[in-house]
């Protein structure tokens, strides 16, 4: 028997998270987020899939280089633009679209030599302190950027929500007036919206939003879940029971022995863990899908095997179906009990052999 690790990507789930995207926000273009390898989901499989995306919004050249080589032509932007300015020739040779956030990188397209002009977004920094220049340095940005041959006009341009996804909105609200205020009579298209913003600010659709988890079917939101808006899972990671070890009063399970039996009661072996990428840190108790019933996670996670709590599914047997998450098992509830977040879970996931 092969190992039963499986991800399933359901790419029906995938195009009907992207019908709502335009449904929210039909007055807008859309940059289907793809980096990290599509949260996990493998990004080649999703641009084909969502091939009537107006872009792709990647981490850098080798994921643009990826795409292209895959024959897609959609439109592609670099969200963290260039790390070398060596990259430019390539960028410029795929048409491949870069956002700069840093003066070196105005002065590298002000001076390189390359044989067609690049689509800029300038990146404008409203509070998240990542990437983007500070209000008081925009206009220098702006101005220097509009003197360089090397590019193609207008320059876009764009900022990033730090806190979208709660609901004190004083901030995002800030951000959004702020950003109007600045970019208002510049020419360029705008984009503001990630997920978060999409689903809870309509004022900030502008020209392009920029869905990344909602198109995988998760929620961006603490306390809610991707059917919350009508958003299905992608991604449902799967395997099967391994062993069942009935254990007795008092017994401890798995490394440190950290859990210890309340009662006799069976325990399944699951063929999954951490080198899979199922979380090293899910709590006892996170919700483990047996044969359609939940079974709490006991013990410790190793690092291809994982332990449950069989009594709420007796009886089981090896080779029983299990979920881990997505179809009936909702990944929010498994980030949470794992002190993390679901993009974190999907773009983990590895080693599972794959099926659409
Ligand atoms: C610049 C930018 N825009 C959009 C997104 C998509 O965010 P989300 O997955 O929350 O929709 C990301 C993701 O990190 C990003 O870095």
């Amino acid at each position: 028997m092969t190992r039963p690790a499986v991800m399933h990507v359901d790419l029906d789930a995938l195009q009907h998270n992207f019908s709502r995207v335009r449904a929210l926000a039909p007055n807008s273009k859309i940059i289907a987020m793809v980096k990290a390898n599509a949260y996990g989901h493998g990004a080649v499989r999703v641009a084909q899939t969502l091939v009537e995306a107006d872009a792709f919004g990647v981490a850098c050249l080798s994921e643009a280089v990826e795409l292209r080589r895959a024959g897609l032509q959609n439109r592609i932007i670099l969200m963290s633009g260039f790390f070398e300015p060596d990259e430019l020739q390539t960028i410029s040779e795929l048409g491949v679209e870069i956002v700069v956030h840093q003066f070196w990188q105005i002065d590298a397209l002000r001076q390189v030599h390359i044989a067609a002009p690049i689509k800029v977004w300038l990146k404008i920094n409203l509070g998240m302190n990542r990437l983007g220049f500070v209000l008081n340095d925009f206009g220098e940005a702006y101005t220097t950027l509009s003197d360089c041959k090397n590019i193609i006009f207008p320059i876009n341009l764009m900022t990033h929500f730090a806190e979208a996804n709660v609901y004190e909105k004083t901030i995002t609200e800030w951000q959004i007036k702020k950003f109007y205020e600045i970019t208002r009579h510049l020419p360029g298209e705008k984009s503001l919206a990630n997920s978060a913003g999409i689903l809870a600010f309509p004022e900030a659709h502008a020209d392009w939003v920029r869905p990344g988890i909602m198109l995988y079917g998760a929620s961006p939101f603490e306390d809610k879940m991707g059917y919350d808006h009508d958003l299905k899972p992608v991604m449902t990671l799967t395997s099967q029971l391994m062993a069942i070890t009935q254990c007795k009063k008092g017994d401890r399970i798995g490394y440190g022995r950290i859990y210890q039996c309340e009662e006799n009661m069976p325990v399944g072996v699951v063929a999954i863990g951490y080198g899979d990428g199922y979380p090293r840190h899910a709590k006892n108790g996170t919700p483990v899908l047996v044969n359609d019933t939940i079974c709490p996670l006991v013990g410790c996670v190793s690092m291809d095997m994982i332990t449950v709590d069989l009594r709420p599914c007796t009886p089981a047997k090896v080779g029983d179906f299990v979920v881990l998450w997505g179809n009936d098992l909702p990944i929010e509830y498994v980030a949470k009990a794992a002190d993390t977040i679901p993009y974190e879970l999907l773009c983990h996931v590895k080693r599972a052999e794959i099926t659409s």
